[in-house]
């Protein structure tokens, strides 16, 4: 089943959350740098691809933000009682997800670094742009507040799951 419905969520929104967590996983090993300065197989191995596989994060994020609003009148109903902060929660996890590339971006360009993904040049190198440097400062602090709402969304999951036993996380299984 394609799309979402009331009572789980469709192959499309599952393969964009595990795919999207599984690449954002691999985004915040860039913290590692601050061990060692890097000098580690995974600063030397899985850390270079960073800028690309933000570059490509920029992109699922925008399909994921179409997908939801096309689907939004039939997910998954959440509890009453709690349906507010849900709502909340997920928001900013989306804010999050749009954020973090997009600070991204504003450093290279700021740096007059260019950006090129995976090869492929989609900037030049140029000169620095002083309020996207600036902005693009906000990439560490924005990284250390979804590195934070990840492990409440993970931790609320889990209880979900084995607290309350309930079908929460079956449905985005
Ligand atoms: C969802 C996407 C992204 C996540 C989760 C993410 C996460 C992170 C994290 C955790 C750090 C280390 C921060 C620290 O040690 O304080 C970092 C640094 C950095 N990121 Fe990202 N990032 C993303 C996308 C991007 C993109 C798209 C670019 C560039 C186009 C980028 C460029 C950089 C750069 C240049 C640094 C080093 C900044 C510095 O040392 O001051 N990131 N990122
Ligand atoms: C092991 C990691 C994760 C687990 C176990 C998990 C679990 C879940 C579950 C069970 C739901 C459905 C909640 C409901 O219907 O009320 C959900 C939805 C959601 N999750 Fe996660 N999640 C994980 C990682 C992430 C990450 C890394 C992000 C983004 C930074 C994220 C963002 C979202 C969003 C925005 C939703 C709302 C539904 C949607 O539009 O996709 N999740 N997650």
């Amino acid at each position: 089943m394609i799309h979402d419905s009331k009572q789980r969520y469709g192959s499309v929104s599952k393969t964009f959350h595990w795919s999207m967590t599984a690449l954002i996983a691999w985004q915040l090993l860039k913290f590692g740098d601050r061990i060692a300065e890097g000098e580690h197989w995974i600063g030397q191995t899985l850390v270079p691809w960073h800028v690309s596989i933000g570059t490509l994060l920029l992109g699922l994020i925008v399909l994921r933000l179409f997908w939801v609003i096309g689907q939004r009148r039939h997910r998954p109903r959440q509890h009453p009682a709690t349906a507010r902060l849900v709502k909340a929660g997920h928001g900013l996890l989306f804010a999050g997800m749009l954020l973090m590339p997009l600070s991204g971006v504003l450093i290279m360009l700021g740096g007059g670094y260019g950006l090129s993904a995976f090869g492929w040049e989609i900037v030049p190198e140029g000169e620095e742009i002083a309020w996207a440097a600036g902005l693009g400062s906000l990439h560490s602090p924005l990284a250390w507040m979804l590195s934070v709402l990840i492990l409440g969304h993970v931790g609320i999951a889990l209880f979900h799951h084995f607290g309350r036993r309930d079908d929460t996380l079956k449905r985005m299984l």
